[in-house]
């Protein structure tokens, strides 16, 4: 058993006790981030950008939705000049955050496509009410602009009915995950126990349940993932995305003719269920810094894991999503355009200086391949006709 320092809010610790004292790792992640009162995004207190708990693409300035948008312009004229002259086409976003990319998306649209915005709706689809009303706060000048932005849950879409394009952000990799952990010779689920007399929470094992293991049968036997690995040392521990695949189904029952791009951490198989990533992926982010103790503070932090590059590209798949490329945001960003606007901010260095160094410093990190850079694009579609062909810059 591993016992970490914790400072343990009551929330918590009474809902732990409800549940018999201890939880499942996926439980915990997803009280900790999504407790509609106490959770990190549940309640609204996540703070994002430079000055936040962590920055995200969208988050450091509007350039990284103006290069995205760029894109997803270009996407939303191929569908209506290719085969849905006649359908009002929808650009829906996942977890918006604080608003940031909707915002730089539609300022985009406005510069560049006025008339064509007319025909456009944008709908955002956010769980976490916290969140969800820092997202109004900063798209009210759009709205009052008459800019048709809608919230909405997902299951009041209907079916085949989306014409556009979906994105999600830095979404999959805050959805809770299931741990499997290695002890004694066995694989365990992983959970959080908590230790009555010192109210510290500490990591324990379950028995794997049947749908867990089998859904990592399955991906053995269909994609040749050795888990555990043959190498496998003592407490070797792994995160499994049990809720992508039912993400992506209920993505692809809504979409009519579309297209999902996801972009987020992601890491090949063969480099996440080695023995030397004997801990997995998940860390918390707090006043940016990371921690790799995902016990700490909880309530009050980012969590966040790698995607599994051939899972995913897998499950989409199953459902009958097309995969049209997989690439890197570096590569991505710099074929939309970002070396073209980091020269353009050389002017801006004689009007106003500070603001030009924080744009320019934005634009270096979403390339950077230590940081943002490595981020991965998946471009999937899903067209009624079989013979449609799209064009996407990113992928060039
Ligand atoms: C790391 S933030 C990313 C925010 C934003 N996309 C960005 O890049 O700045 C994760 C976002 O996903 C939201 N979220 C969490 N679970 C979700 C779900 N099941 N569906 C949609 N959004 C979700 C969170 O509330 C939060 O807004």
């Amino acid at each position: 058993m591993n016992c970490l320092p914790v400072n343990n809010p009551d929330w918590l610790v009474k809902k732990i006790i409800k549940m018999g004292g201890t939880i499942s790792f996926y439980d915990y992640m997803n009280f900790v981030l999504n407790d509609p009162i106490n959770g990190y995004y549940g309640s609204g207190k996540a703070k994002l950008g430079f000055r936040g708990d962590f920055v995200t693409s969208p988050s450091l300035s509007d350039d990284f939705a103006f290069l995205v948008g760029k894109q997803i312009e270009d996407w939303l004229i191929q569908l209506k000049s290719g085969f849905l002259s006649n359908k009002k086409l929808t650009v829906i976003e996942f977890g918006a955050g604080d608003g940031s990319f909707m915002s730089g998306l539609i300022k985009y649209l406005l510069g560049s496509s006025k008339n064509f915005l007319k025909g456009v709706s944008f709908v955002i689809i956010e769980p976490n009410k916290g969140m969800l009303e820092k997202q109004k706060n900063k798209l009210e000048e759009f709205l009052n602009l008459g800019i048709e932005i809608l919230w909405k849950g997902l299951e009041e879409l209907e079916e085949n009915n989306i014409n556009g394009i979906v994105v999600a952000n830095e979404v999959l990799d805050a959805l809770p995950v299931e741990r499997i952990t290695f002890s004694k010779g066995k694989l365990f689920r992983q959970a959080v126990s908590l230790d009555k007399k010192s109210c510290k929470l500490f990591f324990d094992e379950m028995p794997i349940p049947s749908e867990l293991e089998k859904s990592i049968e399955l991906a053995k036997n269909e994609l040749g993932i050795t888990i555990p690995p043959e190498d496998v040392i003592e407490g070797w521990t792994t995160e499994w995305h049990v809720d992508n695949s039912e993400w992506l189904k209920a993505i692809y029952g809504k979409i009519n003719n579309g297209i999902l791009l996801i972009i987020d951490y992601a890491k090949d198989a063969k480099k996440y269920y080695t023995s030397k990533n004997c801990d997995g992926t998940i860390v918390s982010y707090k006043n940016q810094k990371m921690n790799t103790n995902v016990l700490d503070s909880p309530g009050n932090c980012d969590l966040t894991s790698h995607l599994c590059i051939e899972t995913l590209i897998n499950d989409a798949e199953t459902l009958g999503f097309n995969t049209a490329g997989i690439t890197k945001q570096g590569e991505a960003l710099l074929a939309l355009g970002l070396a073209e606007r980091l020269y353009g901010i050389q002017q801006e260095f004689k009007k106003d200086l500070s603001n030009a160094f924080l744009r320019r410093e934005a634009l270096l990190r979403l390339v950077d391949p230590l940081c943002l850079g490595d981020f991965k694009w998946f471009v999937f579609n899903k067209f009624k006709a079989k013979e449609v062909n799209i064009n996407s810059t990113c992928l060039l």
